[in-house]
């Protein structure tokens, strides 16, 4: 009873806590409200059953936490997606591994005695180990694509959705077998299947379009929770899950809208699988180049600067630099602001993140379709580290893999000046036709190092 009352003020938090990472400014406090529901939430799971076998329970979060601490404490902030994607099939293993041990003991589970477990405890069962399993394998390939293990290209084979379709049907068969059998065997074939499932549908996903497949899988993996929270009886993780799985699900529809992709490709998998392989070839045209003088020049003497922060800031961790070149700026009575795309650099709000923490204010940074009609009453655009969210093919080339997407229209501006370290492409691996244009300058270096050239210049 105390359980389930401290339970309900856990998610009640998380729920709080969601409505606070909502916006920037109260982003902080969200997270705050978050660590309170989790303290409460591990607390109760802790001290009010009985019976735990405590060295046991301790000896499992040493390892977990351990392990999870150095990891923290080693990886480079660019490695967050790939890491979320890791740390999501785990998520999704440990629901196979429940319902195996359910099936095993159900008696530790309250769910009666070896081959009597209720036909709805089943069902249940075999439901979390399928989205279990699809989530399991998907993030693993999620985390290959995006650590650049496997490669961004969509991998794509004959026939891909018959099999798909087959695959997904074979799936409902064998879960009704596993629910009026309870047989283990099932069990691991329905597992089995469900895994080469979730290989399939994250495979033929490339480039640019593996945002939406890191939100989705995030979604997938709430509702692999909430399964488990059925199959443990556990009204926390039921109401946690469903939380993570609907707001990955609604951060998928908006990422989804901002990627002009539809939801149900997203769901179904491989609608990256009609996509050309592309790839960067920049043969022998010609691109113009300066250094940071000249660029402090242009920008000194331009009335208003849109600055574009892509991937490339994030690896230069230059975000505390270009700001301070912005103030330089603004002090000169330059009117600055910084246009974001909703998939720069690597993860949902990665650019946010990166000015916030620089102290940008939040009115000066715009979202792209509240900007992007003002790039053509604008003097300069000072592109810093990205490339793909700029890239007009994305309009007009339909065999690009990012044919669709909504780009900022950087080249509106009468001087476009593009910050990276060499010709090469972005994620999607498509060149960038507006290096060649005459109003674009490329300024080569690392975006802090040039940052910093700028103020020097402009001291
Ligand atoms: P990208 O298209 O990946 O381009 C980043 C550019 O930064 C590269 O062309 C690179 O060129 C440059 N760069 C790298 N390190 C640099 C450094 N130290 N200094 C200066 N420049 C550097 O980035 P974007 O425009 O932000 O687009 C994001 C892409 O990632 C999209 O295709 C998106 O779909 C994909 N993606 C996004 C997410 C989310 S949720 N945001 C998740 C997964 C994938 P050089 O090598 O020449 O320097």
């Amino acid at each position: 009873m105390l359980a389930g009352y401290l339970y309900l003020i856990a998610s009640i938090c998380f729920i709080m806590a969601l409505r606070g990472l909502s916006s920037p400014t109260s982003a902080r406090r969200g997270n705050q409200i978050g660590i309170v529901g989790m303290v409460i939430a591990i607390g109760t799971t802790l001290f009010v059953p009985e019976g735990l076998d405590y060295v046991m329970v301790f000896l499992a979060i040493a390892i977990g936490g351990g392990i999870g601490t150095i990891i923290a404490l080693r990886l480079p902030m660019t490695s967050l997606p790939q890491l979320m994607a890791g740390f999501h099939s785990l998520v999704g293993l440990a629901a196979v591994c429940i319902a195996f041990a359910v099936l095993t003991a159900p008696q530790n589970y309250q769910l009666g005695l070896p081959g009597q477990i209720p036909t709805t405890s089943l069902l249940e069962m075999g439901l979390g180990a399928i989205i279990g399993a699809i989530t399991f394998t998907g993030s693993l390939i999620a985390f290959g694509k995006l650590q650049g293990i496997l490669g961004s290209n969509p991998l794509v084979f004959p026939m891909q959705h018959r099999v798909n379709i087959l695959l997904g049907v074979a799936m409902l068969v064998l879960l009704g077998l596993f629910v009026l059998s309870g047989s283990w065997f099932f069990l691991l074939l329905l597992v089995a299947v469900a895994m080469v499932l979730g290989l399939l549908l994250i495979l033929p996903i490339g480039g640019a379009d593996m945002p939406v497949v890191v939100s989705m899988l995030n979604s997938y993996s709430g509702w692999a929770a909430c399964g488990i929270g059925f199959t443990l009886g556990n009204l926390l993780l039921i109401v946690t899950g469903a939380l993570v799985g609907a707001s990955g699900a609604i951060l998928s529809y908006i990422m989804c809208r901002a990627m002009n992709r539809s939801i149900f490709n997203v769901i179904l998998g491989g609608f990256g699988g009609e996509t050309v392989i592309a790839t960067a070839t920049s043969g022998q045209k010609s691109h113009k180049s300066g250094n940071s003088d000249d660029a402090a020049y242009i920008l000194q003497n331009a009335g208003s600067v849109i600055i574009v922060p892509g991937y490339g800031l994030a690896v230069a961790q230059a975000q505390h630099a270009v700001q301070e070149m912005a103030n330089h700026l603004i002090k000169e009575g330059v009117n600055v602001r910084y246009a974001v795309h909703p998939v720069a650099g690597r993860m949902p709000g990665h650019m946010n993140v990166l000015l916030a923490e620089a102290n940008v204010p939040y009115e000066d940074v715009y979202e792209l379709d509240d900007i992007n009609r003002d790039f053509a009453q604008t003097d300069v655009c000072l592109v810093i580290g990205a490339n793909d969210v700029t890239n007009p093919s994305a309009r007009t080339d339909k065999s690009s893999p990012i044919y669709g997407m909504p780009v900022l229209d950087v080249e509106k501006a009468q001087t476009v000046l593009f910050v990276k370290r060499s010709m090469g492409a972005g994620y999607a691996g498509v060149e960038n036709p507006l290096f060649f244009r005459d109003n674009t300058m490329m300024l080569f270096g690392d975006a802090k190092a040039v940052a910093e050239g700028i103020i020097k210049a402009l001291e």
